[in-house]
């Protein structure tokens, strides 16, 4: 029987025929007839590339038998040339045909047996935690925040002059040694601007800003305290177990008619008890100088550190917590507010340090070394990280 394809191009069966012609139609049928059980044998793609090599390769059966049409007269070759080239046809017909199911059933049974286990449980996907830095600013913004307090913001890029010169640290001032600075090339105008080495000088700004709607406020009746705490990032030349050359501080500064030191000290007692989440601190305030309070301290709570770790609310040693004071009248004459109306406290506090001794870290400088093994274990996940401020997590 003659295969389907091959029948229905097969025009050249009904041919006015010679017994020469008959005799080689019945090579063609038989070439066709085998030619279409090995393509219909084939069970694999390479199989099937292997058959079309074998019928229409270079020595392929039907090739060669193209290949006489050379040496026939002219007159064979008319009537078998289209002969042979609709076998040939219909041969790599039925070869692209086979391709198509074989690449069908291929795919199919890859469908099949690479089909999704959706009873597989996931794989662990890594997620984010909030950097501890982050954490110890957001809890201590909220205990502040509950006193009343609003939240500032400066520049990182500071002026020589809000850094140093407003807080009265006049220019060649030797207090200046004692922040170790980074400064910035001269500018067009000759001036050097620095890497602020702390957040004080935003001081400087908020006393500035308000000093310029004090007269509004004041025609309206709405004489200001300033109450702020500005969290940032500070920068000094500085690098040891417990110092980092970027590091964060908080400063907080309060401003109003009448305020004394007895204000800044209940502040910091109470801030310093909410954020160690415990009552039992004890503080001391022992003299220092800042070039811009007057008087200045520096505030120690009392802590053990026996066992190799620091606790806070027992024991006897003293840790330095923070720097504080009374705005200098300089600073404030210098912010255009009369130091016979306005007096105020300052304070300020670094942030990674206070997030080092509630938190254990033993090295400051791992805090900024962005190793993720690191992260993951000292970081905090953002919808569980604690808020002392309302005991909620
Ligand atoms: N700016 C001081 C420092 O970085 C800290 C301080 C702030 C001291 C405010 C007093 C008042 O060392």
């Amino acid at each position: 029987m003659l295969p389907e394809g091959f029948l229905l191009r097969g025009d050249w069966l009904n041919f006015n025929t010679t017994t020469q012609d008959r005799h080689i139609m019945t090579d063609l049928a038989n070439l066709s007839i085998e030619n279409t059980a090995l393509i219909r044998a084939a069970t694999s793609l390479q199989g099937l590339d292997e058959v079309r090599v074998q019928i229409l390769g270079k020595s392929g059966s039907v090739t060669l038998l193209a290949k006489t049409l050379g040496g026939m007269s002219l007159e064979d070759r008319k009537t078998q040339g289209p002969l042979i080239n609709a076998l040939r046809d219909d041969m790599a017909a039925q070869i692209e045909a086979r391709r198509a199911d074989l690449e069908a059933a291929d795919l199919a049974s890859r469908l099949a047996r690479e089909s999704v286990d959706l009873s597989l449980p996931p794989p662990p996907r890594r997620r984010g935690s909030v950097h501890p830095t982050m954490q110890v600013m957001d809890e201590m913004i909220s205990v502040f925040a509950d006193m009343g307090f609003a939240v500032a913001e400066g520049p990182d890029i500071e002026t020589d002059f809000n850094n140093f010169t407003a807080l009265n640290f006049p220019p060649k001032h030797p207090a200046r040694e004692m922040h170790d600075t980074f400064f910035l090339p001269e500018d067009a105008k000759g001036e050097r601007k620095v890497l602020r080495t702390h957040t004080s000088p935003v001081q400087v700004r908020i006393m500035h800003q308000v000093n310029e709607k004090l007269p509004d406020w004041i025609a309206k009746g709405q004489e200001p305290p300033i109450r702020v705490i500005i969290p940032g990032r500070t920068f000094r030349k500085d690098s040891d177990q417990t110092h980092t050359p970027m590091f964060h501080q908080i400063e907080g500064l309060v401003i109003d008619k009448g305020i004394h030191m007895g204000h800044l000290k209940w502040t910091l007692e109470t801030f310093i008890s909410r954020y160690f989440e415990t009552d039992a601190v004890t503080t001391r305030f022992r003299p220092h100088h800042f070039p811009f309070t007057e008087p200045s301290a520096e505030m120690d709570v009392q802590c053990d550190r026996s066992a190799g770790e620091v606790k806070i609310g027992e024991g006897q040693d003293w840790l330095e917590i923070l720097g504080c004071g009374m705005v200098h009248p300089n600073v404030l004459r210098n912010c255009g507010l009369d130091p016979e109306v306005w007096q105020g406290f300052a304070f300020g506090c670094g942030v990674d340090r206070l997030g080092v001794l509630k938190y254990g870290m033993p090295d400051l400088r791992d805090m900024f070394a962005s190793d993720v093994r690191w992260l993951e274990h000292y970081g905090f996940s953002a919808h569980s990280a604690p808020n002392p401020a309302t005991g909620l997590s």
